[in-house]
């Protein structure tokens, strides 16, 4: 069966122009005036756009004593009702668990996702067994490995063991994840916060400032740099950060920056909040900065200096987050985005004119599709590419509220935003996945999708060369021992 996609306006990350798509099956088949099929969607006054790439998300995640409210299953209807269209998720091995054997556990709980998905495979620990099942990780399709540099006692990884890992990620043509935060500051701060009686949930933002984030990401970038590989910079929150990225990308280095929708948008007085729980909902990490720093995210997007814009969809329900109750430290960190991420971007970014619809597509999708090495089978409108395809209506409207959400929590941290722009109907890999409030792809409908390693890995700038090719110096006047 065919389905022509009718009389809509083509938005690519370059383009835009109106013309009709014929879907065969799971891929695009035609692209033009007036072509004609088995069943036709009528796309006339919206817009049509790669399905979003969500980059970063954890679905159903082991984490601070709990597990991440949505699983694949709601997640991916969150997913689909947002327009988005593929989901990266993070496997995480447990300490000393292989990452072949993890792998097994994370596909066992995409099963039931009802849209396409990947993994990045974290590096939570480090030893010889993760070293030697590295390649195999790699031929699995997953081309990219998480560190986390903060978390202390828990997820952190050491600067050794993030350089042996960066280098093998350059022999193998992956690419390094971090999460970058000076994990050792942060446990000093929130130590010294809460024995001095700060143990609400504002404690969280006073741990975590600006400044350990910067201090993590330059760290990054010259452990990178020395290691000769490109480095991922997951959410990137504030002006030092981009700063790092920026500067690294003006050298040559390839340095990618990945902001949130919640720190474009939401801001730290939301931790000042008189109610507990409002602030404990909004407890993340990094946590949601001023404005200052929103606007260097935003001038990054639109400059290219940071060129994604994911959720790092991390659910907690209430009683999860009331674990924190007197102590800041024990809130599960995490919010949740995935079905808001298109619509808040779009209201807040191309309705402002701070993006153009064609900066909305590559940082959504394409941007995100060429640095996972998935791109032009994801993230493009092309013939052959698959039919991840999102009809977006600019003139509909709603305001976010978590009655209507698919997300399986009580609350959304963008509860009562207005919206002009949404998603009405997606497109998963030629079917209608979603439409106006239906969530229609069936549980297990989706595919993972495999990103091979990327050919070379990053030249080094710096020291590098000399480090692995050391000249030999021959010496005179060697003062004689014993002496
Ligand atoms: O607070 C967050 N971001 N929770 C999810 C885990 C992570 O650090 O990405
Ligand atoms: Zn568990
Ligand atoms: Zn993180
Ligand atoms: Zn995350």
């Amino acid at each position: 069966m065919t389905i022509v996609i009718k009389g809509g306006t083509i938005v690519t990350a370059d383009l835009t122009y109106k013309a009709d798509i014929l879907i065969d099956g799971d891929t695009i088949a035609a692209i033009g005036p007036d072509l004609s099929g088995d069943e036709v969607i009528d796309a006339s006054r919206t817009y049509v756009m790669p399905g979003g790439i969500d980059p970063h998300t954890h679905m159903e995640m082991p984490f601070m004593g709990t597990h991440s409210a949505d699983d694949f299953d709601s997640g991916s209807a969150a997913a689909l009702a947002g327009g988005t269209t593929m989901t990266v998720d993070f496997c995480l091995p447990a300490p000393d668990q292989g990452p072949l054997d993890a792998l097994q556990t994370w596909f066992q709980k995409a099963g039931p996702a009802r849209t396409d998905y990947s993994f990045h495979m974290g590096v939570t620990w480090w030893g010889q067994k993760y070293f030697d099942e590295m390649p195999r990780v790699v031929e699995a399709g997953i081309n990219t490995f998480k560190h986390f540099m903060a978390y202390k006692g828990a997820l952190m990884v050491n600067d050794d063991e993030m350089f042996a890992s960066f280098t093998r990620c350059a022999e193998l043509g992956a690419m390094p994840l971090v999460h970058a935060e000076n994990g050792d500051v942060v446990a000093f701060l929130q130590q010294k916060l809460l024995a001095e009686g700060n143990n609400g949930p504002e404690g969280h933002a006073y741990s975590r400032p600006p400044e350990v984030e910067g201090e993590a990401v330059n760290r990054a970038i010259m452990i990178a740099d020395q290691a000769g590989v490109p480095l991922y910079v997951v959410h990137t929150s504030c002006e030092q950060a981009h700063e790092a990225i920026r500067r690294a990308r003006q050298k040559g280095m390839r340095v990618y920056g990945e902001p949130l929708i919640q720190h474009l948008v939401l801001d730290e007085s939301e931790y000042f909040h008189p109610d507990w729980q409002h602030a404990a909902r909004r407890v993340m990490s990094p946590p949601f900065r001023d404005k200052k720093n929103q606007d260097s995210l935003w001038a990054g997007l639109a400059a290219g200096s940071l060129q994604v814009v994911a959720t790092d969809h991390c659910a907690f329900t209430d009683e999860q987050k009331r674990m924190g109750l007197g102590d800041f430290t024990k809130i599960p960190n995490g919010t949740g985005g995935l079905e808001d991420r298109l619509a808040v971007l779009w209201t807040k970014g191309v309705g402002t004119g701070r993006l153009t619809m064609n900066e909305f597509v590559a940082v959504t999708s394409t941007n995100i599709a060429k640095i996972l090495n998935i791109y032009p089978k994801k993230g493009a409108i092309l013939v052959g590419a698959d039919a991840d395809l999102v009809i977006f209506d600019p003139a509909a409207t709603k305001t976010i509220s978590a009655k209507t959400q698919k997300s399986v929590i009580e609350y959304n941290v963008f509860e009562g935003i207005e919206l002009t722009g949404l998603p009405v109907m997606t497109f998963s890999r030629g079917r209608l996945a979603y439409k106006e409030g239906d969530v229609r792809a069936e549980k297990g409908n989706g595919r993972f999708v495999e990103r091979p390693a990327s050919a070379p890995a990053a030249k080094a700038l710096s020291t590098w060369k000399e480090l692995t090719a050391p000249r030999r110096i021959e010496r005179t006047g060697i003062p004689a021992s014993g002496v």
